[in-house]
């Protein structure tokens, strides 16, 4: 057995280091190691978009990468996302909506919803209903058909800035 690898990263702001067996995905040790389940795992085959968190500012799945490939880099979670407020717009709006039912999908999706959402905002464009779709064709949701999640996030691309591109 290869003997676990010193890994120190940043989590939802807080510098961490840990020591990760080298097989280790970078969702197994977000999951197991630091307990933070909202990335969910789905397919594990990177087809499905429920282990997308933001690595350094770009979405990345996290069952494709290895946890020692994150070392050095700074990693956002949905609930890291959630608690700085950034996602709030998103949830309300996913809730008034009725933008899921099991919420398997839902981590995924406001990770990805929040950094095209960002893009927009940074490019001045507003964003179509096909680029909302677009944006989502790596995520899969089996419960809600998406026409409400693109509802949802049509209505908030649309709307005041979110906070902190208020600030
Ligand atoms: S669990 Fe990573 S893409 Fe499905
Ligand atoms: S809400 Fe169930 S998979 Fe999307």
């Amino acid at each position: 057995m290869i003997e676990p690898q010193p890994v120190a990263v940043t989590v939802n702001g807080a510098r961490l280091r840990r020591f990760v067996e080298p097989r280790v995905s970078l969702a197994d040790f977000l999951r197991q190691d630091l307990g933070l389940t909202g990335t969910h795992l789905g397919c594990e085959v990177g087809a499905c978009g429920a282990c997308i968190v933001n690595l350094d500012g770009q979405p990345v799945h996290a069952c494709l990468m290895l946890a020692v490939q994150a070392d050095g880099m700074r990693i956002d979670t949905v609930e890291g996302l959630s608690e700085s407020g950034e996602l709030a717009e998103l949830q309300a709006a996913f809730h008034a909506r009725n933008a899921l039912q099991c919420g398997f999908c839902t981590p995924g999706i406001l990770v990805v919803a929040r950094d095209f959402i960002r893009d927009c905002r940074a490019s001045g464009r507003k964003p179509t209903r096909a680029a909302i779709r677009d944006a989502l064709s790596g995520n899969y949701c089996r419960c809600t058909g998406y026409e409400a999640i693109v509802d949802a996030i049509e209505s908030v691309a649309g709307a005041a800035p979110m906070r902190e591109d208020a600030a």
